[in-house]
Formats: C-alpha cells, structure tokens, sequence
C-alpha cells in the first residue's frame, strides 16, 4: 500500500519575513515523518515525529516557539491518535513540556485514559521521567515582544484571526505501508488566552481524529469554531458519506465560515492515501511526502512539487 504523509505548520497570515522558514519547517517535518514510512514504520510513528520535528523549530507556534497566555506563561496542548484500534491521548495546558505530542502518546499508552490537563498532565510526566524545560527557553524574543504588545486578549479573535495577530498550531497525518491512518497535532493556543483556556486542538474529533475507516485529520485555525463545528469529525463524516477527500475538507472549511465565521485549514488522508491540505485563512504552510515526491505550499491554490533522492 502507498504510504503518505501530510503536515501544516498552522493557518494565518504567516509574514513574509518568517514564510521562508515556515516552508522550510513543514518541509523538513514530512521528511523526517516519511523516511519513517518508507522504512516501514507505522503512521503513528510518523506523525509524531513530524510534529516533534515542528514542536523543536521555534518558527511554529508549538513546543518551541509557543505563545505566551495572558499571564505571560506557556500552556500547550497536544493530542495524537492511532487510526487502527481509535486509541488517543490528549494533554491540555501543560507547563514546561518541550514535546507535548510525546507526553499526550504516552497518555495514550501508559494509561487508562485519554486526556490529562494542567497539573495532572505535569505530574504525569514527572512521574514518568519526562525532563522539564524552562518556560524562557520555549519562549522566543519575537514571541515576548508580540506578547508586550497586545497584552489584552481581544474579544473579537475571529476578525483578527486572519491578521498576523494570530499564530497556530502544527500537526501531521499519514497512512503508512499496512493502510494503517494517525493523526497529531500541538499547539500553544491563542497569544492572550485566558490562563486555562483549553482550544480545539488537545479535543478528539476537533483538533484531530483518526480512523482506518475514514481517514486522519488534523485542524488548525481559530479554536473556539473548530470546537463548535467539530471539524475533524465533520470532515471524516464527509468522507464517510462518500465525498472525496479535498472536497469533504473544503465543505466542512466553508461550513465552519458560514455557521461560525470561524477560519482556518485541515490536512487530512484516506486509508488508500487519497490527501488534501487546505484552509480559509490568507496562508498555511504545509508539505507532503508521498512516492517520493515532496508537495508543499503557502498561499492558496499553490501547490510545488520537489522529487526526493
Ligand atoms: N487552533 C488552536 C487553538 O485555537 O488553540
């Protein structure tokens, strides 16, 4: 079976002085994700190599890099799963984890539930061995200066969401050699967020799903829409019904704008490796890998094609 994978680096209006290395992020995120494939590893693998790959590059708002919530602290949130049996793991507003996405899977894995927040998500990872980082370390000057300036969390965020007042969220998705689908994604939320404030992100079904029945998802945009809408179960459900993969994305996008004006993108894959990557904001930097070939693009309706060794 054709393996694949597909990973963003966020929807909004990315400036042109960090576009270049927003390209250059996402494309080296899905190398990493598919030299894993094409040696046989699994989509679950894949994807949360990609998103680590995302969370250590301090260009994305993920892990490295994250934004800082009205108190001036990080607080991130991750979620993976694994298309084969539905398992999850999600953690929400955890303080001074570098890779959040490797703390939600062994949520997945090491216990018997599916999402742990705040404190418990940090006592579970000190429980666990899970070396903790200096906030000031996550946090870049660009970040702290963006922060100085709005200090004040703006209630009208959808309006703004498409101005480079916003900065959002990595996540990959990938089917792998046996037709098995993953889905990750991290996040540090929305600059000023209320202390607490959990997004669609870390949510089953919002920020990502995953179903060797469907497909995998992953979601990135304004948060408090994507919880509203659902929209990586939205998007499945499409899917589900029949659609083709880009055109169950690009519905379930346009609907979310119509119901909740709410914007933002989605990457998603099918079990026989059927893709798409698209989003209503002004930009999402995204890349795939699949037979080698490596797409990726920025603006909408571009798409740029590089053949791999
Ligand atoms: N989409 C990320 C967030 O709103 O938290």
């Amino acid at each position: 079976m054709k393996a694949v994978i597909v990973v963003h680096g966020g929807a909004w209006a990315i400036p042109d002085e960090i576009s270049q290395a927003s390209i250059d992020g996402v494309k080296a995120a899905a190398c990493e994700g598919f030299s894993l494939l094409k040696r046989g590893g699994s989509a679950l693998d894949a994807v949360e190599s990609a998103v680590r790959a995302m969370e250590d590059n301090a260009v994305f708002n993920a892990g490295h890099g994250a934004v800082l919530n009205s108190d001036g602290e990080v607080e991130l949130d991750a979620v993976i799963m694994d298309g084969r049996t539905l398992a999850c793991g999600a953690v929400s507003s955890v303080k001074n984890i570098a890779n959040p996405v490797s703390l939600a899977r062994a949520v997945m894995e090491k216990t018997d539930h599916v999402m742990l927040t705040s404190k418990g998500a940090n006592l579970f990872a000190e429980g666990i061995g899970v070396v903790t980082t200096p906030t000031e370390t996550l946090v870049t000057e660009y970040e702290r200066k963006e922060w100085e300036k709005h200090k004040k969390y703006h209630t009208g965020v959808i309006e703004l969401f498409n101005t480079q007042w916003a900065h959002d969220t990595v996540g990959a998705v990938a089917v792998d050699h046996s037709g098995n689908v993953a889905c990750a994604t991290s996040t540090g939320g929305i600059r000023n967020k209320m202390v607490g404030r959990v997004g669609d992100s870390p949510i089953i079904g919002c920020g990502g799903y995953a179903d060797n029945l469907s497909g995998a998802v992953s979601c990135t945009g304004h948060g408090e829409s994507i919880l509203k809408v659902t929209l990586a179960r939205l998007i499945l459900s499409h899917i589900e019904q029949g659609k083709e993969v880009v055109d169950a994305v690009e519905l379930s996008l346009r609907y979310m704008g119509d119901r909740v004006h709410g914007a933002g993108g989605a990457i998603a894959v099918s079990p026989s490796g059927e893709w798409a990557a698209k989003f209503t904001t002004e930009r999402m930097a995204w890349a795939s890998v699949e037979c080698d070939i490596l797409w990726y693009g920025l603006n909408p309706n571009e798409k740029f094609k590089q053949q791999l060794s």
